[in-house]
């Protein structure tokens, strides 16, 4: 993701992970990829670390952390995406509770259907329409 940062000429991108060994490896990954100036990393329960956005508007979220999390997520950063962002859910099964109802509901600003890459995975793409 970063990498395409780079070729598309700018961005920026926020990554959060409870586990600070992990984000240590990110780091060190992008920094040895010449691309860490392009990240904010930042530590610590998501619920908290994305509560104040991410300084900007947001074109694309990648949910790959506790499935129970990914509406909460959304619904906080749900102010802060511009039309048309791309979320993928990674593995967004039945394990996150009314994720898939409240991004397949046109009502709530999205369009979402199940990626065809990995079916039993259960990937989604979801589109903000508003
Ligand atoms: C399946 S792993 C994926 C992590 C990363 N995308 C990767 O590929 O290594 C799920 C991650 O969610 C993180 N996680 C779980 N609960 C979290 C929370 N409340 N806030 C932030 N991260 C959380 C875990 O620490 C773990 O690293």
């Amino acid at each position: 993701m970063a990498a395409a940062l780079r070729d598309m000429g700018g961005g920026r991108l926020v990554g959060t992970d409870l586990e600070p060994g992990k984000v240590e490896r990110a780091r060190a990954n992008l920094a040895a990829a010449g691309l860490d100036d392009l990240i904010e990393f930042r530590v610590g329960d998501a619920r908290e670390t994305l509560k104040p956005g991410v300084g900007g508007k947001i074109d694309m979220v990648m949910l790959d952390g506790a499935f129970t999390l990914y509406l909460p997520i959304l619904k906080l950063l749900e102010p802060h995406l511009k039309p048309g962002a791309i979320i993928i859910g990674e593995n967004a099964f039945d394990e996150g509770p009314g994720y898939l109802d409240y991004v397949r509901d046109p009502g709530n600003g999205y369009v979402s259907l199940p990626l065809s890459l990995d079916p039993g995975r259960g990937n989604e793409l979801t589109v903000r329409t508003r």
